[in-house]
């Protein structure tokens, strides 16, 4: 299982919420004052028609039942004007506030501990940059704006039946604990029950391009009926979800319409027994039920959009959480006095319960090159992490020069120590560009052609269609694994660090091209320290010293002379491959 990133608690988000919201005070006020005019022009045409009713039951004049219908289309111009300026002036607080949010997430996505992100693994935070970034901008362009018009109405609205007459507060009132319980108990149960929908939509898709991408091998294998059965539990599944869901709706939606009811009804019986009684005037009646029944819309997005609400809380709780992760950097201020690396005593957990190394001591000298080989999973990966400063040890130390190795600001490390992985990136733009990335100034092409050189690549790049100019990366000229392994090598030459940790870097290269591209890259190196992890022996045949990892410890150590002839495991590792086609003649 892999630990996720930590999502940040209610308080947290209701404070920056807060701080959100008062970032632009001005806006705010301007939108909910134009917000709140609307409300209130829109106020007027119900109480005009109640006072028509009432003068025309008493007898009027034409002119008078004319300039009331001129009040109310006025009222009605009016009100869509100042609606339709309030909304605009929403939606651009709301996109500025979603820009400022965008840009906060990705300063602290960037500022994540990169030992952080290898424990969680790329999705978790991927599916916080695209779904929750999507779901929290949904939020703020349309939730928080109808929110708050829905709130503004509703209020105003309550305060015209206030003035109407008291009484009208009993009807209101009598709607309450129908639309509270029922939404109630349908917000409590619907978040999980959408949840629950929308995984069992996800494991339908994965199950059906599962099977669909590995068909050949369900109908070698004779896998049809398992996997048919497991397509067959998912849809039950996701019928079961659904079913779920709409049986929420089938008590909320009624339960939430008697609720509107309720009040209306009320008003209607209870205005006419005061009309009745003499207590209140027909105007007042007629212009009371109007209002009671224009509560309803507000009211009913209101409710429909908390939960929109609730889902947008989620999904910033997830993205403020990413700031909450402490730094596993302690800048100490100290200097490397050389470059010597030293590992000692150095045990490392993934997790807490579970060492992967067990007590390494390795110290590499400037300009020494060591390759370390072993069967996979013996900690070769994690040792080469620790050894560039990715992860801090749980017990011993790593250190450069005589300072730890997470006491140096992760910019000042990585003029000490890099790494490069199997795992390498094209970045989308021109050649020289993802070259560039290394350094801060601009490299002139021969700085440039020399690092591509050093990795065979220059060859490659020269005969692109506009050369270092090239756009590559997604959208643009797709490269091939190993093209991308290489570009990813000259940005470290470019780097120029003092020690490379190479894991099984060159990986994606073929044998032969391989061996020539270490070699020359060897050659410009010369004089820097490099610790490759490797998975082809002619990479430890090359080096000074060759470690054997075992079991997350070193098992052997010394020149690969010394250790063929110490006739150990390596030793052992050395016969199978030599006698395997891979490898070109040593
Ligand atoms: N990100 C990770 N989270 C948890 N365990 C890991 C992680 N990476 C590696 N491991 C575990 O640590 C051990 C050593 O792995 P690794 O260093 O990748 O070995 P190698 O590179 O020699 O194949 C293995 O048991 C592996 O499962
Ligand atoms: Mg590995």
């Amino acid at each position: 299982m892999r630990e996720l990133l930590p999502v940040a608690d209610f308080p947290t988000v209701r404070r920056y919420a807060r701080r959100l919201a008062r970032q632009h005070p001005r806006e705010l006020a301007v939108t909910v004052a134009l917000h709140v005019l609307a409300a209130i022009t829109g106020l007027a045409a119900p109480r005009l028609i109640g006072n028509l009713v009432q003068a025309v039951s008493r007898g009027t004049t034409v002119s008078t039942v004319d300039k009331t219908i001129l009040a109310i289309a006025a009222f009605l111009l009016a009100q869509t004007v100042l609606t339709r300026y309030a909304r605009y002036l929403s939606s651009a607080l709301g996109e500025k506030v979603l820009a400022e949010l965008r840009e906060d997430f990705v300063e602290q996505a960037l500022a994540l501990p990169v030992s952080t992100v290898e424990r969680a693994g790329t999705g978790d935070l991927l599916t916080r940059t695209s779904r929750d970034v999507e779901q929290l901008g949904w939020s703020v362009r349309y939730a928080v704006p109808e929110t708050i018009i829905a709130l503004v109405t509703t209020v105003f609205t309550i305060g015209a039946c206030m003035l109407v007459g008291a009484w009208v507060l009993v009807p209101l009132v009598l709607g309450v604990p129908v639309l509270y319980v029922a939404t109630r108990w349908y917000l409590k149960r619907a978040k999980d029950g959408y949840l629950r929908e929308s995984a069992s939509y996800a494991a339908i898709n994965a199950s059906l391009a599962e099977t669909a991408e590995g068909a050949r091998t369900v109908e070698a294998l004779g896998l049809d009926q398992r996997r048919l059965d497991v397509i067959d539990a998912d849809i039950a599944e996701s019928y079961a979800a659904e079913r779920y869901t709409l049986y929420l709706r089938t008590v909320w939606f009624p339960a939430v319409e008697i609720g509107y009811l309720v009040p209306t009804v009320v008003t209607l019986l209870f205005g006419g027994w005061l009309y009745t009684a003499g207590h209140a005037d027909l105007g007042d009646v007629i212009a009371a039920t109007l209002y009671v029944q224009a509560l309803i819309d507000p009211v009913d997005r209101l409710i429909s959009w908390l939960d929109e609400l609730q889902m947008g809380a989620a999904s910033l709780a997830r993205l403020l959480g990413v700031a909450a992760v402490p730094d596993d950097r302690m800048a100490t201020g100290r200097e490397p006095e050389n470059e010597r690396i030293d590992a000692a005593q150095v045990r490392f957990a993934y997790h807490d319960d579970r060492d992967v190394l067990h007590g390494v001591d390795l110290h590499v000298d400037p300009g020494e090159r060591v390759a370390m080989v072993g069967p996979s999973g013996a900690g070769k990966s994690t040792l080469g992490r620790l050894l560039a400063g990715i992860h801090p040890p749980r017990a011993g130390s790593v250190t450069v020069g005589g300072v730890g190795m997470t006491e140096l600001p992760l910019g000042d490390l990585r003029g000490h120590v890099a790494l490069v992985t199997q795992e390498h990136h094209v970045f989308v733009g021109t050649v020289r560009e993802n070259l560039a990335l290394a350094i801060d100034d601009i490299a002139s092409d021969e700085r440039l052609g020399n690092a591509l050189s050093a990795v065979d690549a220059l060859d490659w790049v020269l005969a692109l269609p506009d050369g270092l100019d090239t756009r590559i990366g997604s959208g643009g000229l797709p490269l091939a694994p190993a093209q991308a392994q290489q570009i990813a090598l000259a940005r470290l030459v470019l780097a120029d660090p003092h020690t490379l940790v190479l894991d099984e870097a060159t990986s994606l290269i073929d044998p032969r091209s391989a061996r020539h591209l270490e070699r020359s890259l060897a050659a410009v190196l010369s004089g820097r320290t490099v610790i490759a992890i490797a998975h082809r022996l002619f990479t430890a045949h090359d080096a000074d010293r060759v470690a054997v990892v075992e079991d997350g410890r070193i098992a052997e150590i010394g020149s690969h002379d010394d250790l063929i002839a110490a006739d150990g495991s390596y030793a052992a590792l050395w016969q199978s491959w030599h006698g395997e086609s891979e490898g070109a003649p040593v």
